[in-house]
């Protein structure tokens, strides 16, 4: 008995990191029933076509093909281990008529070409890894070409005191916890260390199973240069909290305001 005990690999040796990931951090189905609502509300008609950036385990882009026969979606991605688990977990899951309406890439973001779509999508703060403003630009232009005409961007982006600090953040979550962990910040240059670790009831763990190294870029200047890379307007939907409990709710809301607030998060779409 005690043997077979020590045997055993731990919950952290059997993980798979990407599936704890697309469990904890990623809602494809919330994101995308607000990106069809919002295109939809602004452009009085259904996007079809989206390309999914920064798009790891293209998760989004296969959820994307799925809810139309006509949706096509482009997955970018330049990490070739991140892109193949995509392919092999979801990808493979789709039927092949839907799986025919999916492109993996694997590419930079910032010199990809695509055929023109109605949507990008860089969501998880994944545009945070230019930390140059000229770089940031860039990509924002690149974005701005490979958009239909009437084409929007989908970012997200967090703010507020909190995370302008060191902090860990935990979540139980079913049959592991899930923490984010603001490991480092530069108030000077606004530079952050973030890590995602994963623990296990075994005591077991995956220690910075991801790793992010970003520029915290504030709402203000994300609006600016999604403006001069040519975009024609900027709305920001900041998510709701319950007004007794203080839970944050699933509803975003247009504003230009956070009240001195220690947590926001929004999602910031940007029209050609
Ligand atoms: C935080 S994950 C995002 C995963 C997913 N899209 C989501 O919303 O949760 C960031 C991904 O961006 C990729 N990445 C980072 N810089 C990139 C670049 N310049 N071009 C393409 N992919 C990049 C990484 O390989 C990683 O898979």
């Amino acid at each position: 008995m005690a043997k077979n005990k020590k045997n055993k690999k731990s919950m952290a040796l059997r993980a798979d990191r990407h599936a704890l990931y697309q469990e904890s951090v990623q809602d494809s189905e919330f994101e995308l029933d607000f990106v069809q609502d919002t295109y939809k509300d602004i452009r009085k008609r259904k996007p079809v076509t989206l390309r999914e950036d920064f798009a790891g385990t293209a998760r989004s882009a296969c959820v994307w093909t799925k809810r139309n026969k006509n949706n096509r979606a482009w997955a970018v991605d330049f990490d070739e281990e991140v892109l193949e688990w995509g392919r092999k977990h979801n990808l493979e899951k789709l039927k092949p008529k839907q799986r025919e309406r999916v492109e993996f890439i694997q590419s930079d973001v910032l010199t990809v070409k695509t055929p023109s779509v109605d949507v990008v999508l860089a969501f998880n703060f994944s545009y945070w890894i230019f930390k140059q403003r000229q770089q940031l630009l860039g990509y924002f232009k690149s974005v701005h070409k490979a958009l239909n005409d009437d084409g929007m961007l989908f970012l997200d982006a967090f703010g507020g005191s909190e995370a302008h600090s060191t902090q860990v953040e935990k979540h139980k979550l079913d049959g592991f916890t899930y923490h984010w962990d603001q490991h480092s910040y530069n108030a000077l240059t606004q530079d952050m260390q973030c890590y995602i670790h994963f623990r296990f009831p075994d005591k077991s763990r995956l220690d910075r199973a991801f790793s992010y190294s970003w520029r915290l870029w504030g709402g203000q200047e994300i609006d600016d240069l999604l403006i001069e890379a040519g975009f024609s307007k900027v709305r920001f939907f900041v998510q709701m909290f319950d007004d007794d409990s203080g839970e944050a709710l699933d509803e975003f809301e247009e504003t230009r305001e956070v009240v001195d607030h220690e947590c926001w998060i929004a999602y910031i779409v940007a029209e050609k």
